[in-house]
């Protein structure tokens, strides 16, 4: 089973190049299955309704989300409906949504999991011990174990990497907008990476028009936020995954300009 995760996707621009681009980027790859971190698809913060309508049309199997879930108020109807659309697990009890999803892929199910960091991040519940209820509701339930780990520190997203290794086929780390190197399958059979990127304009501090940061950093003074309008980039990666035992085979990065 190949399966396409593709980095928070920023804004309209995000929104209409994976549009634009998915059904030919699943073909080139061969995916099976796609997941989207869309936590960035409203114009930098949240998801909207049309956002998630435009990703789920495109051919996007599951979107997951992050600190920014509940950003805008169609999260909520989001995330009380049926749209495969996640937030992270270790939101405190009774937060809506649910932070795993089942998914028939095949023969096969597939199980998706979103967490979220808390070094530098919102003061959730840990998410290590959520990882481990998460994964002992899906015991039986789930072939493949997909977890997104939004997080800023990559001592966080090493350490869950490894904390999950042989109950996951994956574990990809999320958030900083900026893709890392480091993808490898572990020695238990998952794959991991720290940061799997963003899909957003290039030509921008992560997906920010880079005046307004740089602006921000010499005066101090906080300017609203604007996406900026440059050429957009994909960033994602493609794990190839044995079905039969959960265990992933391969990872490798992905990278469309
Ligand atoms: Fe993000
Ligand atoms: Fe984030």
């Amino acid at each position: 089973m190949r399966i396409l995760i593709i980095g928070d996707v920023i804004g309209k621009p995000g929104v209409d190049y994976v549009r634009g681009r998915l059904k030919s980027l699943k073909k080139l790859y061969g995916a099976d299955f796609c997941i989207v971190n869309g936590e960035n698809a409203a114009n930098g913060n949240g998801i909207t309704r049309e956002a998630a309508d435009a990703l789920i049309a495109a051919g996007v199997d599951v979107i997951t989300l992050g600190n920014h879930a509940f950003d805008k108020p169609d999260a909520f109807e989001i995330l009380s409906g049926d749209f495969p659309v996640i937030r992270p697990a270790n939101y405190p009890a009774g937060t809506p949504g649910d932070g795993v999803i089942l998914c028939d892929v095949g023969n096969h199910t597939v199980g998706v999991v979103n967490l979220l960091g808390r070094v530098n991040m919102e003061c959730v519940d840990c998410p290590f011990r959520s990882a481990d209820s998460v994964l002992a509701k899906l015991k039986g339930k789930a072939n493949v174990v997909l977890v997104d780990f939004h997080a800023d520190a990559t001592s966080e997203k090493i350490a869950m990497g490894y904390y999950l290794d042989g109950r996951a086929a994956a574990v990809v780390g999320t958030h900083t907008h900026v893709q890392t190197a480091d993808e490898r399958v572990l020695g238990g059979g998952t794959a991991y990476i720290t940061d799997i990127g963003m899909t957003g304009p290039v030509d921008s501090v992560l997906g920010v028009e880079k005046e307004i940061i740089l602006e921000r950093f010499l005066t101090q003074i906080h300017r609203r936020f604007e996406l900026s309008e440059n050429p957009v980039a994909l960033s994602g990666v493609i794990i190839t995954v044995d079905a039969d035992t959960g265990k992933a085979d391969a990872i490798e990065r992905v990278n469309l300009s």
